[in-house]
């Protein structure tokens, strides 16, 4: 039992190898998607001097560092691209006079392009890229998203309660301590894993 075990881990692990180097060489955006992509960008036309202005819309300097960082960071840019995408799709101009409920004017400030023949495409393609956004945040960013959600709380403790004050002097021993030793933690860590890079490379020369 134990073996069959063993051999089916094997299996998986050869399996989870294969299908990595096969991503490495290959790409993770998929042909359809990529197809999405360039037919929007026909519509979303900017001149090449915006394109390469040297200004980012999202940073790649914080795509650098620790993976979980990395993480973390990534996890707030797929946020912003759905809040992004969410708006866009506002902006495109109603499908049919008819079916608009809301009674609000198309927004003529968007896209010069987006003629309505086109808007429907256009709706449907942002739609997609959309649902593959929503799915990659689903699937592999839950934690980092559950902790940007928490991040955005913080930012709305009521400063000026006196109970909030209190009860926050209260909580800091706790909070305090906590800091410290995790800072403490990954340092050592830190100091550790460059001491044992150190030996590796001394052991290698
Ligand atoms: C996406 O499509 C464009 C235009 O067809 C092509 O140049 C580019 O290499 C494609 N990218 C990927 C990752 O497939």
């Amino acid at each position: 039992m134990m073996m069959r075990m063993g051999s089916v881990m094997r299996k998986v692990v050869c399996l989870l190898a294969w299908l990595s180097v096969g991503q490495v060489s290959g790409s993770y955006l998929p042909q359809d998607m990529n197809r999405t992509l360039q037919d929007l960008l026909q519509h979303y036309k900017i001149s090449k001097s915006d394109i390469y202005d040297g200004k980012q819309v999202f940073p790649k300097e914080e795509l650098k560092g620790k993976m979980e960082s990395q993480m973390l960071f990534m996890g707030g840019v797929l946020e912003a691209y759905e809040k992004l995408i969410v708006h866009m799709l506002k902006e495109l101009p109603t499908p049919s006079p008819l079916s608009a409920t809301s009674g609000d004017k198309a927004d003529t400030s968007g896209p010069s392009t987006a003629k309505p023949l086109a808007a429907g495409n256009t709706r449907s393609n942002l739609n997609k890229v959309l649902e593959k956004i929503r799915d990659l945040k689903l699937h592999s960013y839950k934690e980092q998203v559950k902790i940007l959600h928490e991040l955005q709380k913080l930012k709305h403790i009521e400063m000026d309660n006196i109970k909030v004050q209190g009860k926050a002097l209260w909580e800091l021993p706790w909070i305090y301590e906590k800091a410290n030793s995790l800072a403490d933690n990954v340092m050592r860590r830190r100091r550790r894993r460059r001491r044992q890079t150190r030996t590796k490379s001394r052991l290698g020369a």
